[in-house]
């Protein structure tokens, strides 16, 4: 991967035709540090949020070997680059052939199910197997989410202790529990809450658990989403292990994705063209940008102006009045718009770059080819993320006074998209 110092020296140096990802693995490996310091249990990464090899690698190196991982193919991405590290099939609908596999060739043995007929299907997929880990996930409450994981997985309350009790003698290995409280989560006391609804479930089933596994959900920072302190999240999950019905050696675990990678990566478009408050960009809502158009979140930008297009011929970061912009990525599917707002200044102009920042999480991960585009190059930067959960930068995006107004109304609001388009390519 080629580096440069910052976006602008990019910029000046090289004047990319094609969107630029940028990769900070130092703002990876910080949060892995973090992860493996404050919480008192295992880490295991959910590689979904960004299967990019950088941060496998990255994350492997600080210490972060244990990977949550939901198909064939990011099993194979993780063995080929944490070679030695420890997996565990999280996902709770699997194909036979893939529990086959990750169990027989990749020898996992950690599988998630939420079903009856999924146990039956881990174990006849792996010749019944006595030596599985089993995960049962439990659905529990997102309130505080902005993005709800429980509606297609997790058993509820009244099936969970019967799953629970199948899953203990379906197995000499060992037996967990584990929920997701829903992607960026903004209060942390929903972990405390779901290990009580957690616990009730295994005092119900009469059973003991070995693992207790409290998924992702930890959040980053996004204009109009001020988080609170990762530590209270870690404070709200040690209270709720400690009020768990649980026994000594009980271990805990987390799968967070995007906390460890969401600052760790932006984006560098190019504007092919302005129309009034719109401006066309070289990448959209088939690219990085999913999140921007389909739950309409006004990610932080700035503007960035090469030697061809500056007046005094000096590449240069635009600084300057601002005004509220929106994007059109650059498939023909007019859905593939980006309302924004983005403050940008007035003048922005055609040949102009724009980083848009804080997607590392769900962001490259969403790209697809559509219409011919979605091929971005990854360039490495050293310079600080947008903002920061861990002090790398502010914890907040500042925006203009009216922008602020404007973003913190949207906070109530958050919520997943209900179109087609946002089942189709969500996979989480
Ligand atoms: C099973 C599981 N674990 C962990 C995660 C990571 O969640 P987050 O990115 O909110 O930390 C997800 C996300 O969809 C998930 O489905």
């Amino acid at each position: 991967m080629h580096e440069h110092h910052t976006p602008l020296d990019l910029v000046r140096e090289r004047s990319p035709e094609r969107p630029v990802a940028l990769a900070r693995p130092d703002a990876v490996a910080t949060a892995a540090r973090w992860f493996q310091d404050k919480f008192k249990g295992d880490v295991f990464y959910a590689v979904k949020a960004n299967p990019s090899p950088w941060v496998i690698e990255t994350l492997a190196a600080n210490g972060v070997t244990s990977f949550d991982v939901a198909s064939i193919p990011e099993i194979e991405l993780v063995a080929a680059h944490a070679p030695g590290a420890r997996m565990a099939f999280m996902h709770p609908v699997k194909s036979r052939a893939a529990i086959s596999r990750a169990y027989r060739e990749f020898g996992v043995k950690t599988f998630a199910l939420d079903t009856h007929e999924e146990l039956a299907k881990i174990l006849e997929a792996t010749g019944g197997a006595r030596d599985l880990t089993l995960v049962v996930r439990l659905a529990v409450s997102a309130e505080g989410a902005a993005y709800t994981l429980s509606g297609k997985f997790g058993a509820d309350t009244h099936e969970a202790p019967a799953l629970l009790l199948a899953a203990r003698r379906a197995t000499e290995g060992r037996l967990g529990v584990s929920f997701h409280v829903g992607s960026q989560c903004m209060r942390p006391t929903a972990f405390q809450a779901a290990m009580a609804q957690a616990s009730r479930a295994i005092v119900r089933a009469g059973v003991m658990v070995d693992i207790v596994d409290v998924g992702g959900g930890f959040p980053s920072v996004y204009p109009g989403m001020l988080p609170p302190d990762l530590g209270d999240y870690i404070d709200s999950i040690d209270r709720g292990f400690a009020e768990m019905v649980v026994h000594e050696e009980t271990e805990l675990w987390c799968e967070p994705g995007r906390a460890l990678v969401a600052e760790a990566s932006s984006i560098l478009v190019k504007v092919e063209l302005k129309k009034g408050d719109a401006l066309y960009l070289n990448d959209g809502s088939y690219g990085s940008l999913f999140d921007a158009a389909h739950t309409k979140w006004p990610f932080p930008v700035k503007l960035y102006r090469g030697a061809e297009t500056a007046d005094d011929g000096e590449a240069l970061e635009v600084e300057g009045a601002l005004k509220p912009f929106r994007f059109y990525g650059p498939t023909c599917d007019s859905i593939d718009h980006m309302p924004g707002p983005f403050w940008l200044p007035e003048d922005v102009r055609e040949g102009d770059y724009i980083e848009i920042g804080m997607l590392g999480a769900y962001g490259m991960a969403m790209n697809t080819r559509f219409n011919g585009f979605g091929d971005a190059e990854t360039v490495v930067v050293s310079d600080a993320p947008m903002a920061s959960m861990f002090g790398l930068a502010g914890r907040t995006i500042r925006l203009p006074r009216e922008a602020a107004a404007e973003e913190e109304r949207k906070v109530v609001r958050l919520s997943r998209p209900k179109g087609a388009a946002g089942k189709k390519r969500r996979r989480r």
